[in-house]
């Protein structure tokens, strides 16, 4: 879950800035602490400290770095407290190996007693500190740097991405990955650069690789040799060309990256929109044959199958579960059935437990996955049978916005496919959905243009309130629970997302003289019902704030506030309500941050791409 980042040149540029720069743009990826190695004649220069980057900058001056060579770390504690002795980078006790690492060496305490026994003294609590102590054995014994690094990762459990420096190799650096990301970026003949994901080079580079599991390369200045770490023999790999525009890892004019990508939605659904009807066909006749469809993610993605799960049947005319990515296996252990297909959801298609899962489900039963991630080349599309890259472009605010919006999409593109193959709806009835679907980035466009400030008065109508029900009916529940999960990231209050049929089976016994409910109202066959739980809320007290469509007006009668979405009020909207409403969700939280003074793009204890169970 931690960033690292690499650069080795032979041009006249400035190492450190382009290092700090680089693991910057990957401090969504954790930030307790960050630490910067360069080299350079025959010395190894180290700076780090727990903290976020900009405050161990001005401590430290980590753009301030001799040599062409660097590697640098931002971290998302596991073992260890984040403190500066178990920030990265970690040396061996001669202190001329230097490794920064994303991911866990499982049998780590075992490693480090033996290590210990033989006189190996330690530093840090981290499990990473015993790489470079067993590399100085390894080399000790007369293997060189690579051989040594492939021979330690023999006897290491778990998952690593790594990138190494060794004083005795003052013109490379050594990278490996196991189940924790890697990319490399080139400058042919002059700059070579690793990172764990491709934003953190994006502006200097768009010719990229991608490292797949146990797979090293050795980065030279504008070159870089691929090898397997199982053979030890060397690979031919292909590089890629990142479409990506440059300034998509930059916030541009807007003050956080999570404003920005609120803001870029219409962009990115129609640039999701462009994805060919071949491959949302491919997943339908997929469908369409199944016996059981599950669809599973974690976090945002989960709560996109809970939209996703409501819009594909409503065409597949089949009952698709949703399953926790973390409860599948549990849960289906018994009863998985060979005629299966599993959709999976993960904007970073390296969440740990959305992959056990389907590597599980694929092992049990053989059963077909279908994928969809944001991320070309990530763990996920390796273990799926189909992939859909939706085209959100690169997310780097914590909580996921524009992705949530694409995947919505992508599943709504699947289910129109679905019904022009299956044939039950009439051609113009299709259509009509169609249309719907096609008008989500006007839609959105046109309530971003509108409503910031009743947005704001909002959040200053409920500035003393740290406790909120965020409550739905049928397809509406899932955009409660995303709702109510962004308020709960990036602006620290209490939320709970629910069904507002079930609210009244217990938690209405908190509800108290103005305490918030928040309604999602779109006026789908829910809606009847629930102005019968909004009439329920008021009379006991509670402060209602309803999401309606434009013509709403019985639940506007009963809300003391209400956020109007700019669409019509007929069945083929109501179905794509999850992508137009939320919106107005994902601003509520942002500027609720902002008012508590948070930000929203590095909320506490968090990490973009959860990489441990
Ligand atoms: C979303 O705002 C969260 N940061 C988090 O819940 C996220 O959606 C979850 O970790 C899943 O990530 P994925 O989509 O990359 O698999």
């Amino acid at each position: 879950m931690c960033g690292i980042f690499g650069v080795i040149t032979n041009q006249e540029i400035p190492i450190g800035k382009i290092a700090l720069e680089g693991i910057k743009r990957l401090e969504y990826r954790g930030y307790d602490s960050v630490g910067i190695v360069s080299q350079h004649e025959g010395k190894l220069f180290i700076k780090k400290d727990a903290g976020k980057i900009d405050e161990v900058h001005k401590k430290l001056k980590l753009d301030d770095f001799p040599g062409k060579v660097a590697i640098a770390h931002t971290r998302w504690a596991t073992h260890g407290a984040p403190t500066k002795v178990n920030s990265h980078p970690h040396t061996n006790c001669t202190n001329n190996i230097a490794v920064v690492h994303n991911g866990i060496i499982e049998n780590f305490m075992t490693l480090k007693k033996e290590l210990i026994r033989n006189g190996h003294k330690f530093r840090s609590d981290t499990d990473t500190e015993v790489i470079p102590h067993l590399i100085e054995d390894k080399m000790k014994e007369g293997l060189d740097l690579k051989e040594s690094i492939i021979e330690v990762l023999k006897i290491c459990k778990g998952s690593y991405g790594l990138a190494i420096l060794h004083l005795d190799l003052p013109d490379a650096i050594i990278v490996v990955r196991k189940e924790s990301p890697l990319v490399i970026g080139i400058e042919p003949g002059k700059t070579t650069y690793c990172a764990s994901d491709i934003p953190a080079f994006l502006p200097l580079t768009r010719i990229c690789y991608i490292l797949e599991d146990c797979e090293m390369a050795i980065l030279r200045a504008g070159e870089v040799d691929f090898f397997n770490i199982n053979t030890s023999e060397k690979i031919e790999k292909k590089s890629q060309q990142i479409e990506w525009s440059i300034d998509a890892a930059e916030k541009g004019g807007y003050k956080h990256f999570m404003l920005k990508e609120i803001y870029e939605q219409p962009t990115a659904l129609r640039q999701t929109l462009k994805i060919s009807e071949d491959e949302m066909k491919t997943f339908a006749q997929i469908l369409l044959s199944a016996e059981n469809i599950y669809i599973t993610g974690a976090g945002t993605s989960l709560f996109a199958s809970l939209a996703g799960k409501f819009i594909i049947s409503r065409f597949l005319g089949k009952f698709i579960q949703a399953i926790e990515c973390s409860e599948l296996k549990i849960q289906l252990k018994d009863c998985l059935k060979e005629n299966s297909v599993i959709i999976a959801l993960s904007q970073s298609g390296e969440t740990i437990d959305t992959i056990e899962a389907i590597r599980w489900a694929k092992k049990t039963q053989n059963v077909k996955i279908l994928s969809i991630t944001n991320i070309v080349g990530s763990s996920i599309t390796r273990y799926s049978d189909h992939v859909i890259i939706t085209r959100a472009g690169p997310e780097i605010g914590v909580a996921a916005t524009k992705t949530y919006a694409c995947q919505v999409l992508t599943l709504g593109l699947i289910s129109l496919e679905i019904a022009k193959l299956r044939k039950q709806e009439n051609e113009e009835e299709i259509q009509q959905y169609e249309k719907a679907l096609k008008s989500t980035p006007q839609i959105i466009e046109a309530f971003l243009e509108n409503n910031i400030n009743l947005i704001k008065n909002t959040v200053k109508n409920l500035e003393k309130h740290s406790n909120y029900f965020f409550l739905a009916r049928g397809i509406s529940i899932g955009i409660a629970k995303e709702g109510g999960l962004k308020l709960k990231e990036v602006a620290c209050r209490f939320i709970e997302g629910y069904s507002a049929a079930s609210a009244k089976h217990g938690p209405i016994a908190l509800v108290r003289k103005n305490f918030p409910i928040v309604f999602i109202a779109p006026p789908d066959e829910t809606y009847e019902r629930l102005i019968g739980n909004v009439m329920e809320f008021k009379a006991r007290g509670g402060k209602i704030i309803s999401f309606v469509v434009e013509s709403d007006k019985k639940i506007t009668e009963l809300s003391d506030i209400t956020i109007r979405i700019p669409q019509p009020g007929n069945k083929y909207f109501n179905l794509f309500s999850p992508i137009t409403f939320i919106p107005a969700l994902q601003l509520l939280a942002y500027y609720t941050a902002i008012f508590h003074n948070l930000n929203p793009d590095k909320p506490m204890n968090l990490s973009k791409t959860v990489t441990v169970h």
